[in-house]
């Protein structure tokens, strides 16, 4: 029996992917390589090229391999193009969640762990945000993923297909080792563009908003590192697989760091001067984003081991380092 995992040549999946088979599994992975690189994808991993929407090619991978459980973390996720090309979001995420359910129920697989978002929670109404609280996005991407949460309720309702969806806070860091790393074009994500200019890759940041009511004026972020992330996915396969109900877990490290604290800490790892400039807000951005991450820990036994914002911005170190240009040398 093998696990899927959509996605596995992206940024989360492929260290999913990576971790899985070090733990000995069979790991079958479909991804449209619109944003994933097939140099990230494990070896010893079975690659389908392909896209989540056609419904035939996603017969055809179920038809072949014998899968018993979903990791579906294929999705577009950048905030800000959410905003310009919303249909794009709702098209990609949605539609191919879609044909993702109805393929599994076909297939008689019923048991999916997906992506989801902090971003699904909008404007927070209290710090930290807990999993109950109100659900009002503020931009496409993440109502595309509350939208997903929704589906999935009513195909566990109706097919018996349970859940875990996990809502993930700011991802980031790398594999240890340097291997396997964020990769994105264009680069969006706040880390990965302090190291770019920390390498001379880019010139200067520039801070989007220094007026929102945070205590330096920046926006707060969880940085959460991809390691602990990836290891929350197979814990909430093992959930599933024992028989644990569908449910949403927030994935976070409970402690909030602004853009500028962040442009601190990697000026400390780096021992770079990253040159930053102010600049207007980005539209889409809450203002906080700290997770409460007591359920995951209680339920899924999840021990997040990189705990500290320097490990991660100093694993996200060796990677922009030992990749300037990603994987495409
Ligand atoms: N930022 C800058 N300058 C940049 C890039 C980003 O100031 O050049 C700021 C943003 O305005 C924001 C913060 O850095 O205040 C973090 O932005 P990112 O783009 O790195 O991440 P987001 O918080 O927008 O989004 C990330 C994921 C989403 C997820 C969200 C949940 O990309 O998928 O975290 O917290 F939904």
């Amino acid at each position: 029996m093998s696990i899927l995992v959509t996605g596995g040549a992206g940024y989360i999946g492929s260290i999913t992917v990576d971790q899985l088979i070090t733990q000995g599994q069979d790991i079958v992975v479909i991804d449209n390589l619109s944003t994933g690189h097939r140099e990230a994808v494990n070896e010893n991993a079975r690659l389908y090229e392909g896209d989540l929407r056609d419904a035939e090619f996603m017969d055809n991978v179920f038809g072949k391999e014998t899968i018993e459980a979903v990791i579906h973390v294929a999705a577009f996720s950048i905030v800000p193009e959410s905003m310009k090309d919303p249909l794009k979001y709702f098209n990609n995420n949605d539609t191919g969640f879609v044909t993702l359910l109805e393929t599994m129920n076909h297939h008689d697989v019923r048991q999916i762990v997906f992506s989801s978002t902090a971003a699904v929670y909008g404007e927070p109404v209290h710090i930290p945000i807990t999993e109950a609280d109100p659900k009002i996005p503020t931009n496409p991407y993440g109502e595309s993923k509350l939208l997903m949460e929704k589906m999935a309720r009513w195909a566990d309702e109706a097919y018996g297909i349970r859940f875990v969806a996990l809502r993930y806070f700011n991802v980031a860091g790398a594999k240890p080792d340097g291997s396997i790393g964020e990769d994105h074009h264009p680069e969006t994500h706040l880390l990965p563009i302090i190291l770019q200019v920390a390498t001379g890759k880019r010139e200067k940041l520039q801070i989007f908003g220094d007026d929102y009511d945070t205590e330096d004026g920046t926006n707060v972020r969880d940085y959460v590192h991809v390691m602990d992330l990836a290891a929350a996915h197979i814990l909430a396969a093992k959930y599933l697989q024992n028989g644990g109900k569908s449910d949403a877990f927030n994935l976070g490290s409970a402690t909030g760091f602004s853009n500028l604290q962040l442009l601190q800490a990697a000026r400390q790892v780096t021992g770079q001067a990253i040159p930053s400039e102010m600049a207007p807000r980005r539209p889409g951005d809450p203002s906080t984003l700290i997770a409460a991450s007591d359920k995951a820990r209680e339920v899924l036994g999840w021990k997040p081991v990189f705990d500290d914002v320097t490990k991660t911005i100093e694993t996200a170190w060796t990677w922009t380092q030992s990749h300037p240009n990603g994987y495409q040398e």
